[in-house]
């Protein structure tokens, strides 16, 4: 079975896929750090970024990999932690924007999300990657709250850069960011993370 769990940033798609994934027993695969790591080789090999076809040879050279402990890595390097730095929150979205970038890394998704139960985090996953998931989750949250969380996880950055750091996100992302007509839309504002979780996995054993 494919849960896919998608919807703009800071709306709780990280914490909530990787808890169901625990509580469920599936897989955790987590789209947009490959997006991460491949704009992370990109910059570290010196690849433009408005080149399209010179990153889709970068992605198809070098398969985004996940270690069982959550680990992500490209071409040989542990990129886990290097993926979450403010110079990549601000390159990924240029990097996403390829549309032949997109293909490489679905492809690669489709791959990795269907070799058993999976719960697969992203932008696109219920209408492009998987759309024949079985259960699909539209999370979002209100913007204050998104930039909240943000700033939880950004130590040193101030709440009104964070806010307009979001926004300009959300502009950027909303191209690639599809809601499923099927899927079912969860807000995260006033709910726990283990409201959320139970929630979802009510909808998972309704469709088992
Ligand atoms: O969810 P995130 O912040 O880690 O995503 C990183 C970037 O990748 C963000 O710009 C959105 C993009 N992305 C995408 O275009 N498609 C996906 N399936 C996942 C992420």
């Amino acid at each position: 079975m494919i849960v896919a769990i998608d919807g703009p940033a800071g709306a709780g798609k990280s914490s909530v896929a990787r808890a169901l994934a625990e509580r469920l027993g599936f897989r955790y695969l987590d789209t947009g750090a490959m997006y991460r790591a491949l704009t992370w080789l990109a910059l570290h090999d010196g690849v433009a970024l408005d080149d399209g076809p010179a990153l889709e040879a970068l992605a198809a050279a070098h398969p985004v990999a996940f270690g069982d402990n959550g680990t992500v890595s490209i071409a040989g390097e542990d990129v886990t932690a290097r993926i979450r730095e403010p110079e990549i929150d601000a390159a990924v979205p240029v990097v996403a924007r390829h549309p032949e970038v997109r293909e490489v890394m679905r492809g690669r998704q489709r791959e990795l999300g269907r070799s058993g139960d999976s719960v697969i985090e992203g932008r696109d996953i219920g209408v492009v990657v998987v759309p024949e998931a079985e259960v699909k989750i539209w999370l979002v949250a209100d913007p204050a709250v998104r930039a909240r969380r943000r700033h939880a996880e950004r130590d040193g950055l101030a709440m009104d850069e964070l806010s307009e750091e979001l926004r300009r996100r959300d502009e950027r992302d909303a191209v690639n960011t599809h809601r499923a007509d099927d899927a079912i839309e969860v807000d995260t504002t006033e709910l726990t993370l283990a409201d959320v979780v139970g929630r979802i996995v009510a909808l998972v054993e309704a469709a088992r």
